[in-house]
This record gives C-alpha cells, sequence and structure tokens, in this order.
C-alpha cells in the first residue's frame, strides 16, 4: 500500500509499534484502565463505583437483548479488564480475544485464566470478514484510534481524476461516493482503517457492535463546558504518543457508513454509561482546574475525558 501520493496525503500507522515495539499500555491510561483500581480517585466521582467492563455491561443491557449473545469478540482488549469484567457480569459469554500485540494478548491471557477464551494474534483489518461471521457481539473499545489514518489529505483526492488512482485514492473516493459523506473544503485527517474495518464487520452481518473512542466531534453540555478550554474541530487530532501516533476518530463518517450498511445506531459520550455524580465537591474540583492535588488533577482529565470519548452501540435491522 503506497504511504504517501505526491503530497496528497501521507499515511500514518502503528501496526509495527504494536507488533514489535510496545510492552506494556503503562503510560497510556484509557478510560477502562483508569477506572480498574478499586481505590481509583476517579472511581469515588461517579454515581456508581464500579469498574468499566461493569458499566458498560449495564449499559448495553438497557439497549440490546445481551442475555441472548454468547459469542463475543473484542479486538484490541489491552490488558482484559474490559473482559474479564464482562465475563463476570454475564458467564455465558464465550469471549474470543483478536490483538496485533505479542505482549497484550499474553496479558490478556493471564487476565483471564480460568475462562474458556481463544485467542487470536492478528492485525483485525488483516482478518477476512468471514471470520467476524462467527460472532454476534463484536467490541472495539479505544483502539481504533490506532488504525490507519491518512494525514494532511489534500480534498483534491475526492475528484474522480485517474492521474490521482493510486490504491488510496481510489479507496478514499469509494468511502465517500459509497456512503455519501461529508466532503471537506481544505486539507483533513481520515480515519480510513477505522473506516475500513466497520465496512468488514458491518458487512459480515455481524448483529451487534460496540465502538467507543476519543472522538473529534464531542460535545459537552454547558454546565460540563463551563470548565473546560479546549472545542472539537471536527477533523480527526493528531496524539503523540511513545512511538507511534494515534488519531481522533470522525464519529459522524462511521454512524453514516453504519447506517447505509442497514445497522440501527445510537451515538452519545461515555458520560452516558460512566455517570458523573454533580455535587458541590465535584463542581470545587473542577472549578479549582484540579490545580491543588495530583488526584483532583486526574478527576478534571477524566470528567474531561467522559464527553470527549464517543460511543457507538450498532444493531443490525
Ligand atoms: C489503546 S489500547 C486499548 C486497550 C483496551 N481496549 C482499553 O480500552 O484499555 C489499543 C489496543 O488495540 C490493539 N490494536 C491496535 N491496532 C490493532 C489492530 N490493527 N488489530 C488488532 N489490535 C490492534 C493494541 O495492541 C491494544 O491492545
Amino acid at each position: 500500500m503506497p504511504t504517501e501520493n505526491n503530497a496528497l496525503y501521507r499515511l500514518s500507522t502503528t501496526d509495527e509499534y504494536h507488533r514489535q515495539d510496545l510492552k506494556s499500555l503503562g503510560w497510556e491510561l484509557t478510560v477502562c484502565n483508569s477506572l480498574h483500581p478499586v481505590d481509583s480517585p476517579i472511581r469515588k466521582v461517579l454515581k456508581k463505583n464500579a469498574p468499566y467492563g461493569e458499566l458498560l455491561y449495564d449499559f448495553l443491557g438497557a439497549h440490546i437483548s445481551v442475555a441472548r449473545i454468547a459469542r463475543v469478540l473484542e479486538i484490541g482488549g489491552g490488558y482484559g479488564y474490559l473482559m474479564k469484567d464482562l465475563l463476570k457480569m454475564n458467564p455465558g459469554f464465550r469471549a474470543s480475544m483478536l490483538d496485533i500485540s505479542p505482549p497484550l494478548l499474553k496479558k490478556q491471557e493471564e487476565a483471564l485464566t480460568g475462562n474458556d477464551a481463544v485467542y487470536y494474534l492478528n492485525n483485525a483489518l488483516e482478518m477476512e470478514e468471514i471470520f467476524y461471521k462467527g460472532f454476534q457481539l463484536v467490541i472495539f473499545n479505544e483502539n481504533l484510534g490506532d488504525f490507519p489514518t491518512l494525514a494532511d489529505v489534500d480534498p483534491v483526492i475526492l475528484d474522480d481524476n485517474t492521474a490521482r488512482s493510486d490504491e488510496i485514492a481510489v479507496m478514499v473516493r469509494h468511502f465517500f461516493t459509497m456512503y455519501d459523506l461529508e466532503k471537506p473544503s481544505s486539507r483533513f485527517n481520515l480515519n480510513i482503517g477505522a473506516m475500513q474495518m466497520l465496512e468488514k464487520v458491518c458487512g459480515a452481518g455481524v448483529p451487534y457492535i460496540f465502538i467507543g473512542e476519543h472522538s473529534c466531534e464531542w460535545k459537552m453540555p454547558p454546565d460540563i463546558k463551563a470548565y473546560f478550554d479546549s472545542s472539537a474541530t471536527g477533523n480527526p487530532r493528531r496524539i503523540r504518543l511513545k512511538g507511534h501516533d494515534e488519531y481522533t476518530i470522525k464519529f459522524s463518517y462511521l454512524q453514516a457508513i453504519a447506517d447505509r450498511l442497514g445497522y440501527r445506531t445510537r451515538r452519545g459520550p461515555f458520560a452516558d454509561y460512566i455517570v458523573p455524580e454533580m455535587n458541590d465537591h465535584l463542581r470545587w474540583v473542577l472549578s479549582s482546574r484540579g490545580l491543588y492535588s495530583d488526584s483532583e488533577e486526574i478527576i478534571c482529565q477524566f470528567i474531561g475525558d467522559l464527553y470527549e470519548y464517543e460511543y457507538l452501540i450498532l444493531t443490525r435491522q
């Protein structure tokens, strides 16, 4: 696959990093991992003090028939905490884990010791569509931002011009035409890997799909926005991390793809299921911007993330 085309775009990938360099997620604190320690200060500012998987399971249960699901695939499961929680909530789940990173897949095996799970070491994008047909629920939690992204794309790529027809340009035009996506008028970043991945799992007809990731289109309710300075641009933002870059996700494009492929979509912020208890103490912590202690700083960051991260629950119609 070409990595660039006369400055029409630059392809950003993380495969090599995940396959060869990554040793742990230590420096990359996901929402799921930050809710894992029982004594975490952030658990205390929530309406329900519980780990991520428990909160997510209850929320999914309110929107889809989780009791009727058996075969569950989690892609990019990190340390395996989410699946561990889900299996505790529903011992009837038969878990499969697919990850590109050998050390992380091993950690997932350790976390799920005693459970009858199946493990696949591979790049999810390289698995055939037929593989996904075997599952009733596929979960992508905080990983689509790691999938290939086209950076700094020149909008002329969207013109149907054979001179610009390398494999990637053709794929970009396929997405914009097939799913009638709104075309940017200036240079943009495109979550091409996330879009390919979604097209594959929806194409496989998986009945339920869950996606959670850092969004580039988030919105905060006014009473929360008052405590934060940042805003969303609608263009996937580059986040520089150790050894690789990830990009925030343009959820409206994923929603349009799922919609066109016959899925009902429910979208919202993580705060829909990780619900903060907005009392005087939390308001004080947020208004002081967490300047007075490390745990208050962590709380401020976390509450911001609850609105900057979005989910999509997709149900095949
Ligand atoms: C940021 S971590 C998130 C871990 C976990 N889901 C969580 O929320 O804590 C990203 C995960 O996705 C995996 N990953 C990244 N790209 C992948 C790909 N192309 N195929 C499969 N797994 C991938 C990584 O190895 C890692 O386990």
